[in-house]
């Protein structure tokens, strides 16, 4: 990971397949409020879980040759699938700006528990990152890698209600708790809206790595200087701005225009 950057006032680019990086934006936003950050949502290609790495590097490629454009030298990938998937493709295409991957960035911080399940995409599942990551620090941890290849989806067309979702979230979950982890992390950005479908639901279980992930982030930045400034966001999509908009609703209040790229 980086560290040690010199901080100066920037534009922080964040982006993902979607709505799912709204969830470490938010938390950006109020750990680092006079910054300006520019959120890219790649809905044109979502869902990334399902795709190939190849696609998953081209994707990234893209978004951050458009980022470079609008000056960005600070990338957060608030991405489970592409930190696992095409971090290191996209480090050495754009060897001068500072990327942040979000497995890799908090999985030091998660090695502290020695039975942990991870809720993620089948590509983060396949690629196996959590547990490498988790295992280099903590060697006999137990890690059960789940994939939840629907989730994306209910977030993604904001399905909360729907009986079958609601099933399907609390079979897993109940399936999940049969192999006595001492935490689930959430390891894909759109999974925390989904907590509150589950009935019964004990929230302690559950770690959202958001904060982790921006308390690192911070902390990289040798001089972070908190002025007393805000900073504004802009919003980026490659397809159906107002869907993404109104899928953001129940958790991310967009009152900024969203444009399309
Ligand atoms: N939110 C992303 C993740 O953290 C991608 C989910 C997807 O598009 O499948 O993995």
């Amino acid at each position: 990971m980086a560290n040690n950057i010199k901080y100066s006032k920037t534009k922080i680019g964040v982006f993902d397949s979607g709505v799912g990086g709204l969830s470490i934006l938010k938390v950006l936003k109020s750990q680092m409020p006079n910054d300006d950050f520019i959120y890219f949502g790649d809905t044109k290609n979502v869902p990334y879980g399902s795709k190939s790495k190849e696609e998953i590097i081209n994707f990234g490629l893209d978004t951050l040759k458009f980022l470079d454009k609008k000056g960005v030298e600070n990338v957060v990938i608030a991405c489970n699938t592409s930190s696992a998937l095409a971090f290191e493709a996209l480090k050495s295409s754009y060897p001068k700006m500072n990327i942040f991957p979000l497995i890799q960035t908090v999985a030091p911080k998660l090695s502290k528990f020695n039975k942990i399940a991870v809720w993620a995409t089948n590509g983060t599942v396949k690629s196996g990152k959590y547990k490498e990551e988790i295992l280099k620090n903590n060697p006999n941890a137990e890690v059960f890698e789940i994939p939840c290849p629907d989730f994306v989806g209910i977030v993604e067309n904001s399905l909360y209600e729907d009986e079958k979702a609601i099933e399907l979230v609390n079979k897993t979950y109940i399936d999940t708790l049969k192999l006595a982890p001492e935490k689930i992390i959430l390891g894909c950005t759109h999974y925390p809206y989904l907590i509150k479908m589950i009935k019964d639901v004990n929230s302690e279980i559950f770690i959202d790595p958001a904060s982790v992930f921006v308390d690192e982030i911070k902390a990289s930045f040798s001089n972070y200087d908190k002025a007393e400034t805000f900073g504004r966001v802009e919003f980026f999509v490659s397809s159906e701005p107002s869907k993404f908009i109104q899928n953001a609703k129940p958790f991310y209040e967009i009152n900024e225009r969203v444009d399309l790229v």
